[in-house]
């Protein structure tokens, strides 16, 4: 078996670290916070809050729910995925609650049942049934805040709620929220600015309703004897220099990191070192790989922006993208194009800025836009 895992679900055994933060999340909705949780994308959010609902502390006393909500666009959808995740896992969790959950939702036709099969209830609900998202809301709260557990909710990709076009949703999810005393939640997002406003300025419904917690890489201490004694424990061995190499060039990036350690460990033979060759070589067909997709995104993105990307690839870091330096040396347009395409890149998430720079947040796309422009870049 590989220990380095990249889809579904990590035995505790192959989760590296994160005690602290687990500890502090934990804690957190123990006390009765709500927690904030910001990374970038894939640096393990998602997975990390899974781990902390299997702990003891919180799948002994509590009731947890997790609701994605990245491909959610409207209040519909995000009460329609609601209701769904809270019965799904309910079936699991509590035939009581889950009598109480189908008796509560008085706003929609779902059609309830009983699959005769495995003797559990079922739930057909169509996005179209949810005429009142607004009841609908209301009361799968209620039905939560009724429990004879404290509920823990999660909603992940939270940031997302800014993309519908019901504008006073934060407000409107603030004032279900403030009601409740025995439903705590995790908001967890990646896109930085945005959660962060969200929570930390003092327009903002949100304001001061969940502490921060920003989850940065793993590591190197915890990171690279991981990485080294997974390999020892199969008869295979890396050398910790050639962990530290890969660590930084992804930036301490989990998914990245795992994802090239999981090739690589299948690359190599037991009993045989994970070389620096090795890795460069699973780097590339990583690279490879992922060229598929980002070749069809970038098909999608008018050159004006294209031509920013590479850009700012190119530096890694890009100060001052609107001076005239900048624009001379990649030739590019003019002042007011630059700041034009920059705004559309940031709204897609594809250019952030960071301490007074630009970058590609997604490394690897930076990667590829970077052996684009130069095809014998070597990256190790
Ligand atoms: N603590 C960890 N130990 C091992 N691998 C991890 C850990 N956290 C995350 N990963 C890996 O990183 C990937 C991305 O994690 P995920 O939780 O989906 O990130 P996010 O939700 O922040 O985008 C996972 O698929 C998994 O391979
Ligand atoms: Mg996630």
């Amino acid at each position: 078996m590989n220990p380095f895992v990249i889809t579904g679900n990590i035995p505790e055994k192959l989760f590296c670290d994160r005690r602290k933060e687990s500890q502090r999340i934990i804690r957190g909705l123990s006390g009765g916070d709500n927690i904030c949780l910001i990374s970038q994308r894939r640096m393990g959010k998602s997975k990390l809050v899974k781990f902390c609902y299997d702990r003891p502390e919180l799948s002994e006393s509590c009731y947890t729910f997790y609701v994605d909500i990245l491909h959610t666009s409207s209040l519909q959808e995000f009460s329609w995925q609601f209701g769904q995740a809270v019965f799904s896992q309910l079936v699991s969790q509590s035939r009581k609650m889950l009598d109480a959950f189908v008796r509560g939702l008085k706003s929609i036709n779902a059609k309830f049942g009983f699959d005769p099969m495995t003797g559990l209830p079922t739930f057909s609900l169509e996005l179209g049934d949810i005429v009142r998202p607004d009841y609908t809301l209301a009361e799968i709260f209620g039905c939560l805040e009724a429990a004879d557990r404290t509920c823990i909710v999660t909603f992940d990709e939270f940031q997302q709620i800014g993309m519908y076009p019901e504008k006073n949703m934060e407000a409107l999810l603030r004032s279900h929220i403030q009601h409740l005393s025995n439903v705590h939640f995790i908001f967890a997002g990646s896109e930085r600015n945005m959660v962060s406003q969200m929570f930390q300025s003092s327009a903002r419904p949100f304001y001061n309703s969940a502490s921060i917690l920003e989850l940065l890489p793993i590591s190197r201490t915890e990171y690279f004897p991981f990485v080294t004694g997974h390999f020892a424990e199969a008869g295979k061995s890396i050398a910790t220099e050639n962990v530290q190499k890969i660590y930084d060039l992804y930036e301490g990036n989990t998914y990245c990191m795992q994802k090239t350690f999981h090739e690589a460990f299948d690359a190599v033979p037991s009993g045989s070192e994970c070389s620096l060759d090795i890795l460069r070589q699973t780097v590339d067909s990583i690279l490879e790989e992922a060229g598929s997709g980002y070749r069809l995104m970038l098909s999608g993105i008018p050159t004006r922006q294209k031509e920013l990307l590479y850009a700012v690839a190119s530096e890694v870091r890009a100060e001052k993208i609107m001076g005239a330096d900048f624009i001379r040396r990649y030739s590019l347009a003019s002042s007011s194009a630059v700041q034009t395409a920059a705004a559309k890149l940031r709204k897609m998430d594809l250019l952030t800025v960071r301490d007074g720079a630009y970058l590609i947040p997604d490394i690897m796309l930076r990667m590829y836009l970077q052996r684009i422009s130069d095809p014998g870049k070597q990256f190790l």
